[in-house]
């Protein structure tokens, strides 16, 4: 079968990587993709949110399974457009892409299926806002209710920060995504996430990771799309991803179904590892990046045939995802300036010399791009050096044996990823 892979970053280098192995995978196109994905893809200039051009593609080239690796297009609709046209796609519609796309839509969900999560209360005004800002404790996290690019949340741990929070809310700071906002207990406790693949109906779990947001070692600074990653995450056991499958996942997936919102695709779940047991922080309905990087390099399924399985309802019928027993933990390596205006235009050089000299390594591409046949800087995160190890120590080592032999004088990193696996190993 053709597939069209829709994204251009990190995590679409990624499962380009991946479908491009896949034996049931005939030819691979991207859009728009980036250098890295060429590598893997046929590369064609198409606009996801143009829904007539991509189902136009589809046809002319009979691609039988569509993949859409960002959020954006698929609080878009883009899927529904596509499986109206009778194209398997791996990606919810628009309904349940709300689950990403309307944080207030599922802490509602969550309330009604009895889903565990923190307690919470919805505002659509200012003054609605401050009057439940009061019935909560402090700290407290305030969420603008849509697409935000992960910014649209203050934990605010003073009465005037929140209110603060609420006022710049509702001036339009965040656009649109705060219109309405989310208000919420604060949760204490270490955050994991997990993934499973649906078909709107067959849940299947798909491994565990721990990203790094903040952008500087020791987790400071401001918040970013995510500095590295690694998986499994060791403290997310057997046991308790029986309960998160039992007590969040399934339920929502049930509930979503029930409703006549299949969620069809990755269900990225957002958990708070807590004292009273795990509980939803956020869900997203696609593959975390750079979450997607480390579960693709222990992945030893046919991804292709996975995600085609979902997309056609026989997710029950397939053979269960296999994982490599190893750790995989990626660094990322982003361009000056990130995550306020990056340095666009660096020179990237080396990549395929620090794969070919330290074993396990693969140098994903994220926002790359060729200039005078070079490869250049041209995003906030630029590389993921993603490696795979024995253990989280092997992992970390080779990941950053192979960054350091990457020339990016205008990028930088974080020197500790992994740290928290690597605190808890050593006791
Ligand atoms: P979200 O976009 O909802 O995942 O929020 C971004 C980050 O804010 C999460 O990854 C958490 O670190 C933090 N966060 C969100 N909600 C809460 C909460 N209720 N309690 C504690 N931390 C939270
Ligand atoms: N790395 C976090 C995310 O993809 O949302």
């Amino acid at each position: 079968m053709n597939i069209l892979l829709l994204g251009s970053g990190g995590r679409e280098h990624a499962l380009a990587w991946k479908l491009a192995q896949s034996p049931s995978c005939a030819k691979l196109f991207a859009a728009p993709g980036n250098p890295g994905i060429a590598k893997h893809a046929q590369l064609v200039p198409l606009d996801a949110a143009d829904h007539a051009a991509v189902v136009q593609f589809c046809r002319a080239e009979q691609i039988g399974l569509v993949v859409i690796g960002p959020e954006q297009p698929l609080v878009d609709g883009l899927a529904d457009s596509l499986r109206a046209e009778g194209i398997p796609v791996f990606g919810p519609g628009k309904d349940a892409a709300r689950l990403e796309g309307s944080k207030g839509f599922t802490k509602l969900l969550c309330a009604r299926a009895g889903i565990p999560t923190a307690r919470f209360a919805r505002a659509e005004t200012r003054a609605e806002a401050e009057a439940e800002l009061d019935l909560f404790g402090l700290p407290v996290v305030i969420k603008a209710d849509g697409l935000a690019a992960g910014k649209g949340v203050v934990i605010a741990t003073s009465a005037e920060d929140a209110e603060a929070a609420v006022a710049d809310m509702f001036a339009g700071g965040f656009g649109a995504a705060g219109a309405s906002v989310v208000i919420e207990e604060f949760m204490d406790g270490e955050e994991v996430s997990f993934f499973a693949l649906t078909d709107g109906k067959t849940v299947v779990p798909f491994g565990s990771a721990q990203d790094h947001k903040r952008v500087g070692d020791g987790d400071t600074g401001p918040n970013t799309g995510g500095m590295g990653a690694y998986s499994p995450a060791s403290i997310f056991t057997p046991d308790l991803q029986q309960r998160v499958l039992a007590e969040i996942v399934q339920p929502t997936v049930t509930a979503m179904a029930a409703a006549g919102t299949p969620f069809v695709g990755v269900l990225y779940a957002g958990l708070m590892l807590t004292e009273e047991g795990p509980k939803l922080v956020e869900y997203n309905a696609r593959f975390g990046d750079p979450e997607c990087q480390v579960l693709m390099a222990r992945l030893d399924s046919d991804l292709a045939e996975l995600m085609l399985a979902a997309a056609t309802g026989r997710l029950a019928g397939a053979a269960p995802p296999r994982f490599r027993d190893e750790v995989a933990l990626t660094v990322v390596m982003a361009a000056e300036g990130y995550p306020g205006t990056p340095r666009k235009g660096g020179a990237v050089a080396r990549l395929e010399a620090a794969e070919a000299e330290v074993e396990g390594v693969r140098v994903f591409q994220a926002g790359t791009a060729e200039a005078d046949g070079r490869l250049v800087a041209n995003g906030g995160r630029v590389l993921n050096v993603t490696a795979t190890g024995g253990d989280i120590g092997e992992a970390q080592a080779r990941a950053y044996a192979a960054a350091e032999r990457i020339d990016f004088d205008t990028g930088f990193y974080r020197r500790d990823i992994g740290w928290r696996e690597i605190a808890r190993r050593a006791g």
